[in-house]
């Protein structure tokens, strides 16, 4: 078979690869992506002319396409998720080890000639601004155009990458949706193998292997394989930090801003933080959107850590966004947008869970099937997601693709609790600060396919870490000998619930307060008390105007109660005894003084 090198492709090691690549999964054909927006346009086109893509309708969804996966294809696997370190103990117990050795023997054989009757992409790209010296480049072979087309929009791709690449290393990316088509043998629309499937990452050796899915982190392996896995290794490495956060800039009305950078697990609010509209009663502030779901932190000379977003795009949950609780990113999605699982208009547009008050009265749902409001299934899969450039925010801030990053006064952890936690309070110390985002737990969400009802989720990171979690809280207690002005570090929940089963805090743009009292903390400028886990704002220290939220219902939501706070601490102890071997002296030392406060 034919490399098909383009002319400009020099890179023998990227040549070399190539070619063992296709020899081992037997492509038809192979092509180099060259990102062009022209090469974008007919691929899609082609999906829709395989029957894969819906065009949807050009007047009111201008440039963009509806897909639908296998059913058995819907979310991150995370069971089948593998760190192959050289040794166990470097992916440490909240990661499934295998021998990296043992593990690249059993996929290749599942490998072999997976390609057959399909064409290889080969789809060199760079996670953060292309040629800046903190972006990181790989190439992924792939055999799915879906891949293809979200790799354009979620990453800069094509050939201008190879030009700066030149003739270094770069990260070695294999994807294949591990269904080959033997002579003859008809397509389906999306190609997957739901009993091989492997998210393998060799963190030594910089490689990512993916086989069997073609969903989102799955499949797009510049994301969470190689922004977070495999990033997080080089991090800690190289002394910086890789995570699952957004980032923002808040501008109050003076005009100054503050970058804020925060950890939220999958499908808990990131998004909606990212591109937050300021409430009635914050007239003249406003905040800016730099990235929603991974920044890049590293310390600079001048002592503090600067955040890049290493994504071109937003790969975002759709049920749930609508014009009321996120404007931003439905006008992100108004244009060349591609849409995964939601359910289909009958004039051609989209619709899904909680994007209009009043749902239509038929649709096609994301299985294809006819759908009506009484059936009794949901229109959109609940990880159903959109691919939109990031450009088209109309919060982007103008800093979103400086190579230099934005630099970030606070950390904000949260996770989706309904009992327990209060909205806010402030670590006051980095130790605290660490051990506060180091027991972040989480109620389970349709992003992944574990069925734990609630989870601790160190940062966010539980899925996303490449190596042993307690290494990993030793580098972020290290950071503090790598910066003088160390962000601030909070803890927020908005979803807390009452007796009823309602959440207690309107969430969304009113989190627009919190915000606020988190700039005035760092500029000094708003008041906390001391609980047994961190300093509160009391009622007056939130901005209530323009929302009637009283001082009782605050007060409630604010509550740390004795007895579930006291069985909390006790349950972190199960996580800190897992990660027995490595863990720091500090975590447990900061969970036995709040264990002490608590007491006291
Ligand atoms: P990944 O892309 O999976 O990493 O997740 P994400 O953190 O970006 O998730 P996203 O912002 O899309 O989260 C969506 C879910 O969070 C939806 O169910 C929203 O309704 C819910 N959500 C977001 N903000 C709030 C809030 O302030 N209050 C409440 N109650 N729910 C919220
Ligand atoms: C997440 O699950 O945290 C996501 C979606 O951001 S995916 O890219 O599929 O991992
Ligand atoms: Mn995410």
């Amino acid at each position: 078979m034919t490399l098909n090198i383009p002319e400009h492709v020099t890179n023998q090691g990227l040549i070399a690869w190539v070619q063992e690549i296709a020899e081992l999964c037997q492509p038809d054909r192979i092509y180099w992506c060259d990102g062009s927006q022209e090469e974008y346009d007919r691929f899609c086109q082609d999906l829709v002319d395989q029957g894969v893509f819906i065009k949807l309708n050009e007047e009111k969804r201008p440039g963009s396409f509806l897909c639908r996966s296998d059913p058995r294809d819907v979310a991150r696997v995370e069971n089948r998720t593998f760190i192959a370190s050289a040794r166990e103990e470097d992916a440490g117990p909240t990661n499934n080890w295998r021998d990296p050795k043992q593990l690249k023997e059993e996929m290749i054989g599942h490998y072999k000639g997976c390609m057959r009757g399909r064409t290889m992409y080969v789809i060199p790209f760079s996670m953060g601004p292309l040629g800046s010296d903190i972006a990181q480049i790989g190439v992924q072979i792939s055999d799915s155009p879906y891949v293809v087309v979200n790799m354009k929009i979620m990453a800069r791709i094509g050939s201008r990458v190879l030009d700066v690449l030149g003739d270094k290393p770069f990260i070695k990316c294999l994807h294949s949706v591990g269904y080959p088509l033997e002579d003859g043998q008809q397509d389906v629309p999306w190609p997957c193998n739901p009993d091989n499937r492997y998210i393998s990452h060799f963190p030594e050796t910089r490689e990512v292997w993916s086989y069997g899915s073609g969903y989102g982190g799955n499949a797009l392996l510049g994301k969470k394989c190689v922004a977070l896995r495999i990033a997080s290794v080089m991090a800690r490495d190289e002394g910086w930090l890789a995570e699952h956060m957004l980032i923002v800039g808040i501008e109050s009305p003076d005009g100054e801003k503050t970058y804020v950078s925060g950890a939220f697990p999958s499908a808990c609010g990131k998004t909606n933080l990212a591109m937050l509209i300021p409430p009635k009663g914050y007239e003249g502030w406003k905040v800016w959107t730099v990235g929603d779901d991974i920044a890049w932190i590293k310390p600079k000379e001048d002592g503090r850590l600067y955040a890049i977003n290493p994504e071109a795009g937003f790969f975002g949950v759709a049920p749930g966004t609508s014009y009321d609780s996120n404007p931003a990113a439905m006008e992100t999605i108004s244009r060349n947008t591609i849409f995964t699982n939601v359910a289909l208009t009958d004039d051609g547009d989209v619709w899904w869970e909680g994007m209009t008050k009043e749902p239509p009265a038929h649709l096609i749902d994301w299985q294809g099937n006819d759908w009506t409001p009484d059936c009794g299934r949901p229109a959109a899969h609940p990880n159903a997601r959109f691919t939109a450039p990031a450009s088209q925010c109309p919060s982007i801030d103008p800093a979103w693709e400086d190579p230099n990053g934005v630099p970030i006064d606070a950390f904000i952890f949260g996770g989706r609790l309904s009992k327990t936690f209060p909205l806010v309070y402030e670590a006051e110390s980095w130790e605290q600060g660490v051990y506060m985002a180091a027991t972040v737990g989480s109620e389970a969400t349709a992003a992944a396919d574990n069925q734990a009802a609630i989870r601790r989720d160190p940062m966010a990171m539980l899925p996303f870490c490449g190596y042993n979690m307690g290494d990993y809280w030793q580098h972020w207690l290290d950071m503090k000998d790598r910066a003088t002005h160390l962000p601030k570090i909070f803890r927020v929940n908005w979803f807390r619930k009452d007796e009823n089963g309602k959440f207690m805090w309107p969430g969304f743009g009113q989190n627009m307060r919190v915000l606020e009292w988190i700039v005035g903390r760092i500029k000094g400028d708003k008041g906390a008390q001391s609980t047994p886990l961190g300093k509160v704002p009391s009622y007056d220290d939130l901005n209530w105007t323009g929302l009637d939220y009283g001082a009782d219902r605050f007060n409630k939501l604010m509550q740390f109660d004795r007895e579930s706070t006291e069985i909390e601490v006790e349950d972190q102890k199960n996580l800190f005894d897992k990660l027995s071997d490595r863990l720091p002296t500090a975590l447990e030392e900061q969970r036995q003084q709040a264990k002490t406060r608590l007491s006291a």
